[in-house]
């Protein structure tokens, strides 16, 4: 037993509670040294508001969006205590001193202030301190360096260029003041809603405790209840919206590049290189180099003079066109954007009036004040004349920390101490955090009314908690090192569970030169990434596949390829992403809460549920170490199968990634096309049994935001004598183009009987025969698979192996 005299002495807590009043789910504590007030929100969301004067919030939150739903609470009053309980935690408010104690629906305790006061003030900032209980990992805290578990580390929530940065340096581009603490299998998560320069300590500081601050108010912080790591994720995102759900080219392969464009062919050759050498790619992205001298919505008309005929020749090659926009306006008079700007008072100034200059690529730049809905609808209608030069509904949004100052020696010059808000107060305290977020807020708003009744894409560089709302994410500017491949694994899965469920890392790596060996190991990575993009610095040998020999360029093209044989799968994940929150990559400890093995666990993960892959991260290895959690997995190259829990050293020559499939995976996959607007053709299932399993595939014109779109649900019941595949009536309006269903029965032996739909289906005899009626079947031993093809006529259907 912990005794309380071990934890450091703490000065203007929060004190006694003095009184307590109740308003429907709202309880106020009067408390000697300040007040606080506890709403329950939603059945599994608390929220914990406390001041030291009589104001909880000063403005409205820029991360939530408003959600909350009746739940039924229950109070109790005991002597030193108050208890508040709802369906899923009781919550003990100590009265002697504010002390907050949940316990789960278990009654058992996962989260407590430490004994001599949950809320410390100091000045106007304060402290949270939680006693650690023992054995917990913390997961989320957004973009953040180091491995998967944050126990022991300390960070710090500061937008930052910070383009030099390695697997252990913090703060880095984003904000998500978010983290789930996890501990004997049961998780919940704290969210401090707070765009200041907020701190999370997992006991860094004192092992004793983990603890959340922030130099100003508000305190307002939510708890989320779990138990399963994926409630409290669904929580989280309720709270501060589901992540929109990305149009389904996005999901396709990048090709980009930090460069001096001299002419179009410099865009165009690579382009037909990707379709030369079958890379699949959907989009070539254009970055500052398009511009005229990086003045935003312009392009250079030297290079591209007629910038429609431009983009017409790429889409005639099937890709689309996305291009680059900075925060930074070009200082110049005459130029349209610095003019209006000007005019309409739209950038950020200095308490004199003065408008505060920042320097970055185009030379000296003022800055939107995107805080101001004015200022992110005029931003946001420039996007017009992108759209008008035929590119993309899309845009890559950078340097939006914002990043003010691009040359080091100069930084304190350009410091942004001085800008003040609308009312006169100091802005970068409080602002410099959201700033990306109000920009992503624009220029969604912005491409909804360029591209009419289509699903924005926006790629953003920072952030704060909610942006999913808005933008998918890439982690900025890393390089071509192994400790930065396996960094981007703990890093994106991170991301996922902290809301952000489309990230994606630069395949290659950003800055350095990468070599044949890192680029063919990143590719076989990177085609798992949510959002999957090839990019470099300008200052590093160029970075496509081809330039680095017949082996890299192979392995390039075997990887990508495969991403687009599973589309459908990535792409039904993303709709579960978009009305779930829960992440397309995920660690594997979200999807085997109880296995202990998987808690840290960050050189492997899954692609949703089925999927498990486990890449080389290191230089000159032939094969690594993979755990395999209980239940039985198949090796996706060799079909045979792995009984865990195990750990095992598989082979893993330069041409393969190891990839396995849990037994019960059911994986909708197609013909692997050249980028996704062509047919995949039949909905080929692989179905590998065991248990029982369904899966959601969602279908619709890939990128209209309206509800013509349909989903069929497929499920898979087996014991070792027969496997049932039930296809359900297909929802929705969208009507996919003429096909088949193919079910690809893996790991059986020869069924005795194959039925559809009540119906003996006679065995073919050659896998050809499968054209000849349908249904009709086929058993291919050499692969110990059964096909089984049947029209696609939207219907429910049953099909029966009995083995
Ligand atoms: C920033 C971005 C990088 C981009 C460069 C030029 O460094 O992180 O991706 O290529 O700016 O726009």
């Amino acid at each position: 037993m912990r005794r309380y005299a071990e934890y450091p002495e703490l000065n203007g807590s929060i004190g006694k509670v003095i009184h307590v009043q109740r308003d429907a789910n709202i309880f106020e504590f009067q408390c000697t040294g300040g007040k606080s007030r506890i709403t329950i929100l939603a059945p599994r969301i608390i929220r914990v508001q406390a001041t030291q004067d009589d104001e909880y919030r000063r403005y409205e939150s820029f991360a939530t969006v408003g959600y909350s739903e009746p739940v039924p609470v229950e109070e109790e009053d005991h002597e030193d205590r108050k208890v508040i309980s709802g369906e899923h935690f009781r919550l003990e408010v100590m009265l002697n001193q504010f002390v907050l104690r949940l316990l789960d629906s278990s009654r058992s305790v996962i989260q407590e202030d430490l004994p001599s006061g949950g809320v410390v003030w100091s000045g106007n900032g304060f402290e949270c301190r939680k006693r650690m209980l023992g054995n917990e990992h913390f997961y989320g805290t957004g973009e953040k360096a180091h491995g998967l578990d944050k126990r022991g580390l300390h960070y710090e929530m500061w937008n930052t260029d910070n383009g030099d940065h390695d697997s252990k340096t913090d703060p880095l581009y984003q904000s998500i003041p978010f983290f789930i603490v996890f501990r004997e299998g049961v998780a919940h998560g704290i969210f401090l809603d707070n765009t200041y320069r907020t701190e999370l300590d997992f006991g860094l500081r004192n092992p004793s405790y983990y603890s959340f601050s922030a130099p100003n108010g508000p305190l307002d912080y939510y708890l989320f209840l779990g138990p399963r790591i994926s409630d409290v994720v669904e929580e989280y995102t309720s709270l501060t919206g589901k992540p929109c759900f990305v149009p389904r080219w996005a999901l396709g392969h990048q090709q980009s590049r930090f460069m001096e464009y001299r002419n179009e062919e410099d865009v165009l050759s690579v382009a037909r290189n990707l379709r030369n050498h079958r890379i699949p790619c959907d989009t070539m992205v254009l970055d500052i180099g398009y511009m005229n001298e990086c003045r935003v919505f312009t392009w250079d008309q030297k290079v591209f003079s007629d910038p429609k005929a431009f983009t017409s020749s790429l889409a005639r090659m099937g890709f689309k066109v996305m291009t680059i926009i900075d925060p930074g306006v070009k200082l110049e008079d005459g130029y349209f954007m610095y003019d209006e700007g000007v005019r309409a008072g739209y950038f950020l100034a200095k308490e004199n009036g003065s408008l505060y200059v920042g320097l970055v690529w185009a030379g000296e730049t003022v800055f939107p004040d995107f805080s101001r809905s004015e200022v992110r609808a005029w931003f946001g209608s420039k996007y017009k004349m992108l759209a008008d030069s035929g590119t993309s509904n899309s845009s890559w949004i950078d340097m939006n920390e914002p990043s003010n100052c691009i040359y080091d020696k100069l930084k304190d010059e350009y410091s942004m101490v001085d800008v003040v808000d609308c009312q006169g107060n100091p802005w970068e305290a409080r602002l410099r955090n959201v700033y990306a977020l109000g920009m992503a807020q624009a220029v969604f708003g912005g491409l909804k009314d360029a591209f009419p009744g289509k699903r924005p894409f926006i790629l953003t560089r920072s952030g704060f908690a909610g942006y999913q709302r808005y933008a998918a994410m890439w982690t900025g500017d890393n390089h071509s090192t192994w400790d930065m491949l396996w960094l981007s694994i703990p890093m994106l899965l991170n991301l996922g569970l902290s809301g952000v469920p489309f990230c994606g890392a630069d395949i290659g790596g950003f800055g350095g030169d990468t070599t044949p060996e890192l680029l063919a190991r990143w590719y076989q990575l990177g085609a798992f990434y949510p959002f999957s993009r090839n990019h470099s610095d300008i200052r590093s040998i160029r970075q496509e596949p081809w330039l680095f020999g017949e082996e890299a360029e192979s392995v390039a093209r075997d990887s990508v390829s495969f991403r687009y044989l599973l589309m459908r799968y990535f792409y039904s994940l993303a709709k579960t992403a978009s009305t779930s929150g829960i992440p397309i990559m995920r660690p594997l400890v979200l999807e085997f809460q109880d296995d202990p093995a998987t808690y840290t666990l960050d050189t492997q993960f899954m692609i949703g549920p089925f999927l498990m892959v486990a890449p080389v991260l290191e230089e000159g290895a032939n094969s690594r170490e993979v755990y395999f959690p209980r239940g039985r997995w198949y090796d996706l190259w060799t079909d045979t199968s792995i009984e865990g829990p195990q750990s095992l050293r598989v082979d893993a020559p330069f041409d393969r990634i190891p990839v396995y499939l849990r037994a019960g995976s059911i994986i909708p996959t197609g013909r692997i096309v050249q980028n996704t607007d062509e047919d995949q053709g039949d909905l080929v299932l692989w179905v590998y049994p065991g248990g029982t399993s369904t899966t959601a595939v969602f279908e619709d014109d890939g990128v209209s935001d309206n509800e013509q779109s349909c989903e069929t649900t497929f499920a898979q019941d087996s014991t070792d004598d027969r496997v049932v595949v039930t296809i359900d009536k297909r929802k929705g309006r969208w009507k996919p183009a003429e096909r088949s269903l193919v079910l690809e029965v893996k790991g059986l032996t020869r069924p005795k009987s194959v039925e559809a739909d009540g119906k003996r289906v006679l065995q073919e005899k050659t896998v050809a025969g499968l054209e000849k009626r349908s249904p009709s079947s086929f058993y291919d031993l050499a692969h110990k698979t059964l096909h089984m093809k049947l029209k696609d006529d939207g219907n429910s259907h049953k099909i029966s192996l009995v083995l």
